[in-house]
């Protein structure tokens, strides 16, 4: 086997404390359509100190082994090469977790995760492979509390029967993975952010075989790719990745050199405060004018929950000096065009913060336009076109449509907005005309 990770976990008693292995094997299912390697988990009692007999001397009882299972349940893709897994304790050994990085033989990734609760009961309750005859008065597998005499039946069974009919599946609800995608990443490492909100939220940090790291984050609506920062310039390998959860840095290494990088790392998003929210990064809200760390300051804007609502820069301090302000006469004909430069984006035009028109470049040259027939009042507002590529998101577009008639009598011309209405007849006599 090709070992990965290991660790211990504490359980209710201390003779119930397991150790952990994450690996690969040969399959040895040697049908063509059986993948050639399988990744599996297995468990050890911390205790087992082995047989005393001649025959049973440096054998264990309690090791137990089990596949694991990563499949892509709409095309039934099967990720069956572990290549790290990263564990998140939590105060119930049960809800402690095994994020595990798989990739799969056309260089695709997934990540899965397992709570050692699903594990533990695998392994308590699966009928083990290939036996069929009665249980032993201890069981394979099963944590002997120390002075106990193990059978040397349980001996016999454990050792020709180390591994369980059961697999292990991710984590229920959805019992499938929690995202793929086409990179091929080499590391994984998971850190719990505490947000303004109040609520946790896990940030994933994926180190591609390129040099750079992806930053993944758990929302409630899904998982989003939220940054891609390169690291070596060079492109070399990201060979080791280890995370200090305390001070919220991640180190990372190549085979040259080490750099120390903080997670919040908020000034990637231009100190602007659409794009500081659309990141929907745990770490970076908006506040002072700034785009800026909840380390330094909790009360910062944020829009984690919800998808999409732009209002909370517009009720905090959205920067009204962003958007262009554009006079348009009632009753006219406006076009909003939105440029298109990825032919692999998407592009939304927002107003007042709705979704009201989806481009995608099907027509690549085409621009984004949406299109205002016969101006009216419910026209009016802001305007924002929004491109969304593998997660990212950035605004490019923003226009304030205003009436030009408010426009003027806001400034107290009572003059000019009586020309204006001129302006205004004038108009509407040569929309009939047109007609
Ligand atoms: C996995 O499969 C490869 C070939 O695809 C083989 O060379 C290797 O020995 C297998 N076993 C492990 C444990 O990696
Ligand atoms: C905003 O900035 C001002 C001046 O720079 C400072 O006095 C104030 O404390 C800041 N407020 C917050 C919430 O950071
Ligand atoms: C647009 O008008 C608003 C309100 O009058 C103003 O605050 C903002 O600075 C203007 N934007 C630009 C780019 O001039
Ligand atoms: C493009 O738009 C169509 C319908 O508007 C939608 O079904 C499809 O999923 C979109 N494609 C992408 C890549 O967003
Ligand atoms: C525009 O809308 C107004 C009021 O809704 C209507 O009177 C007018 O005929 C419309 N003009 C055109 C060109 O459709
Ligand atoms: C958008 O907001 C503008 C002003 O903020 C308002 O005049 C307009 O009626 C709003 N339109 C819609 C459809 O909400």
């Amino acid at each position: 086997p090709q070992f990965v990770k290991a660790t211990t976990l504490r359980h209710e008693e201390p003779h119930q404390d397991k150790i952990y292995y994450f690996f690969r094997e040969d399959n040895p299912d040697k049908s063509p359509e059986a993948p050639r390697n399988i990744s599996r988990v297995a468990q050890l009692c911390k205790e087992d100190k082995g047989g005393t007999s001649s025959l049973s001397a440096s054998k264990w009882t309690t090791f137990l082994k089990a596949s694991l299972i990563c499949v892509d349940p709409i095309t039934k893709g099967n990720f069956n090469w572990l290549q790290d897994v990263f564990f998140v304790p939590a105060s119930n050994w049960r809800e402690s977790k095994a994020y595990g990085l798989f990739t799969n033989t056309w260089g695709s990734s997934a990540v899965c995760v397992y709570s050692f609760g699903d594990i533990d009961n695998v392994f308590q309750t699966s009928r083990l492979k290939g036996y069929n005859g009665p249980s032993p008065e201890i069981k394979p597998g099963q944590c002997a509390p120390s002075g106990q005499h193990t059978p040397s039946e349980t001996f016999k069974i454990a050792d020709s029967h180390p591994e369980v009919e059961a697999r292990v599946a991710p984590l229920s609800p959805s019992k499938s993975p929690l995202f793929h995608n086409k990179h091929r990443y080499q590391k994984i490492g998971v850190h719990e952010v505490s947000a303004a909100d109040g609520h946790r939220y896990n940030v994933l940090y994926l180190a591609t075989d390129k040099g750079s790291i992806h930053k993944v984050v758990e929302l409630p609506d899904g998982v989003q790719n939220i940054m891609e920062l390169q690291v070596f310039p060079r492109k070399d390998p990201i060979q080791s990745m280890i995370l200090d959860h305390k001070r919220a840095v991640l180190y990372v290494g190549s085979t040259r050199e080490v750099l120390e990088i903080p997670m919040d790392m908020c000034r990637a998003y231009r100190n602007n405060c659409d794009s500081c929210l659309l990141a929907r990064d745990p770490y970076c809200g908006w506040a002072n004018g700034t785009c800026q760390s909840v380390y330094h300051n909790r009360e910062v804007l944020q829009n984690l929950n919800s998808d999409l609502k732009r209002g909370n820069c517009q009720k905090g301090d959205i920067k009204e000096a962003d958007f262009q302000n554009i006079t348009v006469v009632p009753f006219s004909r406006y076009y909003l065009n939105c440029p298109i430069e990825s032919h692999y984006a998407t592009y939304n035009w927002y107003h007042n913060n709705s979704l009201i028109k989806t481009c995608n470049t099907t027509h690549p040259q085409q621009d984004c336009f949406h299109f205002i027939q016969n101006v009216s009042h419910g026209h009016y507002g802001h305007y924002m076109c929004v491109s969304e590529e593998d997660g990212f998101k950035q605004a490019l577009v923003k226009e304030r449509l205003v009436n030009q008639l408010r426009f003027l009598s806001q400034k107290g011309q009572a003059t000019t907005t009586f020309a204006s209405w001129l302006q205004l007849l004038l108009v509407v006599a040569l929309v009939e005309l047109f007609h």
